[in-house]
């Protein structure tokens, strides 16, 4: 997908008023400069959710939901990235782009998705037609209803109905197989990848046919499912089939069911359970995490009781701890043996499901059941075994009440502490939480302080001097700090919500987050001095570490080891520093 500019994207959060966007879903309520709700991302009786008009970005301090406006409705309305965009320029009459909005129209993209859909209507007309698929989907209890929900269809037998239908000249022929529609034999000749096949279309987060699964009707003709290869549309570690159809059904979804098949996902809806997901015959990926949890605060996964299964939680437990954010909870659940969610539905009903569902393994007792499976915890040996497996999973988990339970429950069961748990092995960046107040404030090195208020308020980096020298001082953040301040140069209007933005994927993400979210103390007046203060003192300090530098050399290898310039600049150094400013 064509990039947005960043530019617009600035200029789009510039004209945005984010109370507006957020009190039209939440209500809120003025707090002295900012507006404060309960969390519409976890559930809170007392309001630690704030809303900043200057800042222009949003913060729970409960469980650490934050960003700009583009990410408020990407989470609570569950958009994509560019219907977010779409949906704020439309509200403040701002044009995309051009040029960005007929690559992602005219281009070779659009014609994809075209041929797919005459694919997927083609399938379905087949379907009509074709008596003995139907009678397979009768026999499986699919109705017309299902069936139309689902998009299901029929590749005819044969090697060259849909090629024959669909593949009229040489472009549309290139487009089927581009779709991964067609398959070609050694000696170049192309034909319909899937033949007799029932088929299941799959949707993208807008409903846009992008694949296809296809269920063979007897048994002895190969593989039982044939999926669509990867394509430029599909990436089937980044798809969850059904997921369109969940977001069709429910106002807001309060819990997703990953499951593993086609037939499991149409099943349960077919019982009334109209929120599973199926991942396409993979392991959970950190993108299928991401997805569900951007969907879902509470996600399920079931899996086949063997040890098959049991790896497949495995991998999906360590897909979900770096998304495990206070307020989100994932479950396990095994199913007994030879039984799916398709085969238990139709026995138990939704209730027997549901049942199950209640008993599922919550994943903090999965993930010290599994690693502690094979150790005695009578003895020092398997408690510091087990303590060795946990700790780097349980570093993956964001910072926030879960983590800390986590981090006591292994501290219980082995009695050592989570790495990171530990006050003194914190760094200070990790502290700033709710109850902050409690917590004494870390000591703010002039670094740090001159980082929270360009955040406050980025403009600030355009008071500077033209020259400073603050960035070849070596400390901690000096680098975070020199692009922040080119950041605001190089897109000077930009506000707090965009410049988070900007580092949304970087590991300083949090840091700058949390960094943002306090308020400053002293005097707004005041802040440009401290500012400006703050790069003269570290400009300072950048002389000093220079002048360190050059005598730790002179204390060692005498004056002669200095070049010429070397020895001007030490004599210059010495009789002015610090006056500089
Ligand atoms: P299963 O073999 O468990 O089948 O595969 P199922 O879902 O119960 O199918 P039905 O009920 O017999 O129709 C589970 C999932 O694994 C993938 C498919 O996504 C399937 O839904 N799979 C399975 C394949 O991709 N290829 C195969 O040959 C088999
Ligand atoms: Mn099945």
């Amino acid at each position: 997908m064509a990039r947005i500019p960043d530019a617009f994207i600035d200029d789009l959060l510039a004209r945005t008023d984010i109370v507006e966007v957020i009190g039209a879903r939440v209500p809120l309520k003025r707090q002295g400069k900012e507006y404060a709700a309960c969390c519409p991302f976890h559930d809170e009786r007392s309001p630690s959710f704030t809303v900043s008009p200057t800042k222009q970005f949003y913060h729970c301090f409960g469980c650490g939901a934050h960003g700009s406006a583009i990410s408020f409705l990407m989470n609570y309305d569950r958009m994509e990235f560019l219907d977010a965009v779409e949906e704020l320029a439309r509200s403040t009459g701002m044009e995309i782009p051009r040029e960005t909005q007929q690559r992602n129209q005219d281009g070779d993209t659009q014609a994809l998705f075209n041929a797919l859909d005459a694919a997927a209507g083609f399938f379905r007309k087949q379907l009509a037609a074709n008596a003995k698929a139907r009678a397979y989907l009768d026999g499986r209890g699919v109705d017309d209803a299902l069936r139309e929900q689902f998009g299901i269809g029929y590749a005819p037998d044969g090697f060259s109905a849909l090629k024959d239908a669909l593949g009229s000249d040489e472009r549309r022929l290139g487009l089927l197989e581009r779709a991964g529609l067609l398959s070609k034999n050694d000696r170049g000749h192309s034909y319909d990848k899937f033949r007799d096949r029932v088929m299941f279309p799959i949707a993208d987060r807008r409903g846009r046919t992008i694949a296809f699964g296809g269920r063979v009707l007897d048994k002895s003709d190969g593989p039982k499912y044939l999926n669509s290869p990867e394509t430029a549309l599909f990436h089937k570690g980044r798809e969850l089939y059904g997921l369109w159809q969940v977001r069709q059904a429910n106002q807001k979804i309060a819990r997703l069911i990953v499951v593993e098949g086609y037939m499991d996902v149409i099943a349960l809806f077919q019982h009334g359970i109209a929120q599973a997901v199926a991942t396409l015959g993979t392991a959970t990926t950190p993108d299928h995490a991401e997805l569900l949890f951007r969907n879902a605060p509470d996600v399920y996964f079931c899996f086949d009781g063997d040890a098959a299964g049991r790896r497949a939680a495995t991998r999906a437990m360590e897909s979900v701890l770096p998304r495990m954010r206070d307020g989100r909870q994932a479950f396990f659940l095994f199913l007994p043996d030879g039984e799916d969610p398709d085969s238990l539905v139709r026995a138990e009903g939704a209730a027997g499901i549901d049942a199950r569902l209640r008993e599922a393994v919550p994943l903090s007792r999965f993930l010290f059941d599994s690693l502690g499976a094979d150790v005695n915890l009578g003895t020092l040996d398997g408690k510091a075994r087990l303590a060795e497996r946990a700790q780097p999973m349980l570093a993956q988990i964001p910072d926030g009440a879960f983590a800390d339970l986590m981090r006591q429950r292994l501290t219980e069961l082995t009695g050592v502490g989570a790495r990171g748990s530990a006050p003194q092995t914190h760094v200070p960046t990790h502290r700033v939480r709710r109850g902050a107040s409690m917590v004494p404030a870390p000591k703010r090195s002039l670094v740090r302080a001159a980082i929270s208020l360009l955040l406050q308020r980025p403009a600030l980096a355009l008071e500077l001097p033209d020259s400073y020298r603050f960035t070849a001082l070596r400390q901690p953040g000096i680098t975070l700090l020199t692009e922040l301040i080119a950041l605001v140069h190089a897109r000077p209007g930009i506000t707090t919500g965009s410049l988070l933005e900007h580092f949304e994927e970087r590991e300083e993400a949090e840091a700058l987050q949390k960094l943002a979210a306090q308020s400053m103390p002293g005097e707004e007046a005041g802040w440009r001095d401290e500012f400006v203060g703050a790069i003269a003192q570290l400009d300072r300090q950048t002389l000093q570490q220079r002048i360190d530098e050059l005598q730790t050399r002179v204390s060692e290898g005498g004056f002669s080891s200095l070049t010429d310039q070397e020895k001007a600049e030490l004599r210059d150094l010495q009789q002015a520093p610090g006056k500089r400013i």
